[in-house]
This record gives structure tokens, C-alpha cells and sequence, in this order.
């Protein structure tokens, strides 16, 4: 799949992809990707959720910027096999599955130095030892999958934040994703990340693209996002007008976080309800102000000056996606000067490529948010 599917069908996709792992029968692992602010995480937490309910082992695990991916992945498959070695009938693959973690943890640290996890058992040799990350992963991957079916159930590992992990790393993941599935051994993983997760593993693994599913994550439907203004407030006992849910809608083009702002600070600020047209367009100020306090600016201060002048040519473009070229002459500098600027903004996950040669914002509306907070031609220098 690729393309946008609605939010429910996706939990209903995956709750069968992972009863098709439990039973060992083909299964696709999927990658959500989408702008900030979407509900990829929140979405992730519930398909989780779905997964739990239904038995499934599940790890979750967030790719921080600058932490390995061994290194996160080790302690939470730990959990996991522990977990296992309780089920007598899996005991004694958890419990090899954990002495190929000790090899795996053991060997790899010379390379990933940020790898910290308990071990239970002695390290077997030549189990998941190679110092290797690409076998190792796939060895180890394989002791879960053993013991995952020995226990009649799936591992499910749900990874936000996933542009976040190099380029090798990735495609170690890829690869002892598609070892697993060769051998149809229950373990699904479920990512969630930026646009630019897809191409990242394409070029990771030309066959990624094959492997998994895709889904886009965009704004809410209409009906999703009008249930997303009014449910809060109908719960409160109180109520919201026709028209002040349509401006609201208007204004946050149906993208979750800007929803949950709109509505909030319309809530706050509505003297009695319903809340109406006028209460919405005092709470925009203000949402506007919260929003350039905390979601807009964050991001702003992880750049580099240039880098925000970047983003400023950009946004004087308006909201996108741009043209490297256009942006240059907006800038004032060669599109070649400006290429490492715009590598280091698709690493800080701040812009992406929608297509070769186009650089488009991550953040909604980002491009409103640079205009306010870098107003005027200044920062032309
Ligand atoms: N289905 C939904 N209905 C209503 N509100 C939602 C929904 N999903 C998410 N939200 C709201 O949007 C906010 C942002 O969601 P979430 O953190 O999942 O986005 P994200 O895509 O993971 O963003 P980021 O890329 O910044 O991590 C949530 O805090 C929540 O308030
Ligand atoms: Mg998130």
C-alpha cells in the first residue's frame, strides 16, 4: 500500500498482518509515515494497544537522533525474551535467544559504544557474535522468531522515529526483516517516521520499497476531524457551533496537533457555550502564540543560522514544495553552496525531498510560522 488510508482500516491491516505472523503465514511489516504533528505516534500506541489485547509480544522503542540502534533495540528484546522464557514451551529458545543476545551485545559494543544491557546468560559461541551488525541482527532476530512461535505467539516491534537511525543500520533492520519473513518467523515490525523514511530505505535496501507497506499519514478526514473538536468539548458537558467548527477546521487544514490546539484554547477562552465564531478567532491568536512557544520553535532552535535562512528563503516562497534552484535564487547563493545546507535540514528531519530536486517543510505550516518569527528582508544579510 501507498497512499493515504484512512486511520482505522490501518489498525485493522495490521491486526491481521500480525495474526498472519502468529501463524507463521506470509506477512507485510509497514512504515507510517507522514508530517509532524499527524498522530503517527499516537496511532502507533493504539495498533500496539490492538496487538497486546490480541497476545502479541510487543517492544516499542523510539530511534532518538545520535543513539545506535543496537543500542536501543537490545535492553527492549531482552524484555521480550525474558518475557518468553517464562512459557515453558519456549523456555529453551527465549534462553538461547538470550545467550545470542550476550554475544550480540558483547560483540557489537566495540563499534556501537552506547549499548548497554544486562546479561542472563553466557554468550554461545558463534551464535549472533560476529561483530557484524547486519549478521548479528539477522542471527538474533531469528532466536526471537524461534521463540515466538515456540510460544504460539508474534513479537511485534514498533519503532518511532525511524529516519532517525543511519543508513547502515537501516538496512541491518531491512535485512533481518526480510530473513525473517524468507523464513516466515513471527516477528513484525511497525515504523513510524517523516516522509523521508521512505526513500532513506530505499536507498538503504533497494527492496524495501517491496518488503513493507507504506501507509501516509495525513490530516484527519473531515468527519474524524470535526469528532476531534467537539468530542473534548461535548464531554465537558458544553457545546460547539457549526460554524466555529468549520473555521476551525478551516484554519488547521484537519492536522491533528493543530486541532488539539484550536479546540483547547477555544475551550479556554469561550465565556459560555457554545462556543462560537468569535470565541474561535480570539482562541487562534492564541493557539498561534502556543504553537510558535513550543511545536514551531523547538525545531527552530536545533538550526544553524544558515539553516534557518534556508528555511526563511523557502517559507518566502510560501508553504511548498520548492525547487533547490528556486530557493538558491531566493537565497542569493548557488544551489551547490547551499546542498550541504540542504542535507544537514533532511538529517535534522526539518525538510524533505517529495521528489528529486523539491525540498518541502516537515512541519505544517512551517512555512507561516518562519515568516512571523524572521519578519522583514533582514535576514537576507
Ligand atoms: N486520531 C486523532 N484524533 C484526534 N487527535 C489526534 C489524533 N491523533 C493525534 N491527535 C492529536 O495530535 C497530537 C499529535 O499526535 P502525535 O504526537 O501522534 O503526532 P506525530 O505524527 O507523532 O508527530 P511528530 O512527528 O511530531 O512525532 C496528539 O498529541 C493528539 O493530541
Ligand atoms: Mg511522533
Amino acid at each position: 500500500m501507498r497512499g493515504r488510508a484512512g486511520r482505522d482500516p490501518l489498525r485493522e491491516m495490521l491486526r491481521i498482518a500480525l495474526e498472519r505472523a502468529r501463524l507463521g503465514r506470509p506477512a507485510k511489516s509497514a512504515m507510517l509515515v507522514g508530517l509532524r504533528g499527524v498522530g503517527k505516534t499516537v496511532l502507533l500506541d493504539r495498533i500496539r494497544q490492538d496487538a497486546e489485547a490480541a497476545g502479541i509480544h510487543t517492544i516499542w522503542i523510539e530511534a532518538p537522533e545520535g543513539r545506535s540502534l543496537p543500542a536501543i533495540l537490545a535492553p527492549q528484546l531482552r524484555q521480550a525474551l525474558l518475557r518468553l522464557s517464562a512459557l515453558a514451551s519456549a523456555k529453551a529458545y527465549a534462553i538461547r535467544g538470550l545467550r545470542a543476545l550476550a554475544g550480540f551485545a558483547g560483540k557489537l559494543k566495540a563499534t556501537y559504544h552506547d549499548i548497554e544491557v544486562g546479561f542472563d546468560f553466557e554468550p554461545e559461541p558463534g551464535l549472533a557474535d560476529n561483530g557484524d551488525l547486519e549478521h548479528d541482527l539477522q542471527a538474533l532476530f531469528e532466536q526471537v522468531g524461534l521463540a515466538a512461535r515456540a510460544a504460539g505467539t508474534a513479537v511485534a516491534l514498533f519503532v518511532d522515529e525511524l529516519q532517525y537511525v543511519e543508513e547502515d543500520q537501516l538496512a541491518a533492520l531491512i535485512t533481518a526483516m526480510h530473513r525473517t519473513e524468507q523464513r516466515q518467523l513471527p516477528i513484525i515490525l511497525v515504523g513510524a517516521g517523516l516522509p523521508q523514511l521512505r526513500g532513506q530505505m530505499g536507498n538503504a535496501r533497494s527492496y524495501a520499497e517491496r518488503l513493507f507497506e507504506f501507509p501516509d499519514i495525513g490530516p484527519l478526514s473531515d468527519a474524524a476531524a470535526r469528532q476531534a473538536i467537539a468530542r473534548p468539548i461535548v464531554h465537558e458537558g458544553a457545546a460547539i457551533s457549526d460554524e466555529a467548527v468549520d473555521r476551525i477546521q478551516e484554519l488547521t487544514q484537519g492536522y491533528a496537533y493543530f486541532l488539539q490546539e484550536w479546540g483547547s484554547h477555544a475551550w479556554r477562552v469561550a465565556p459560555m457555550s457554545p462556543i462560537g465564531l468569535h470565541d474561535v478567532e480570539v482562541a487562534s491568536t492564541l493557539a498561534i502564540a502556543a504553537l510558535d512557544e513550543s511545536f514551531f520553535r523547538v525545531r527552530f532552535d536545533r538550526c544553524t543560522p544558515k539553516e534557518k535562512r534556508y528555511l526563511r528563503a523557502m517559507a518566502d516562497l510560501g508553504a511548498g514544495p520548492h525547487r533547490s534552484g528556486d530557493v538558491a535564487v531566493c537565497y542569493g547563493a548557488k544551489v551547490s553552496a547551499l546542498a550541504p545546507t540542504r542535507s544537514s535540514l533532511i538529517k535534522k528531519g526539518m525538510v524533505w525531498s517529495p521528489s528529486h530536486g523539491d525540498t518541502a517543510f516537515t512541519v505544517p505550516m512551517f512555512d507561516e510560522f518562519m515568516r512571523r518569527i524572521m519578519p522583514g528582508t533582514d535576514w537576507r544579510e
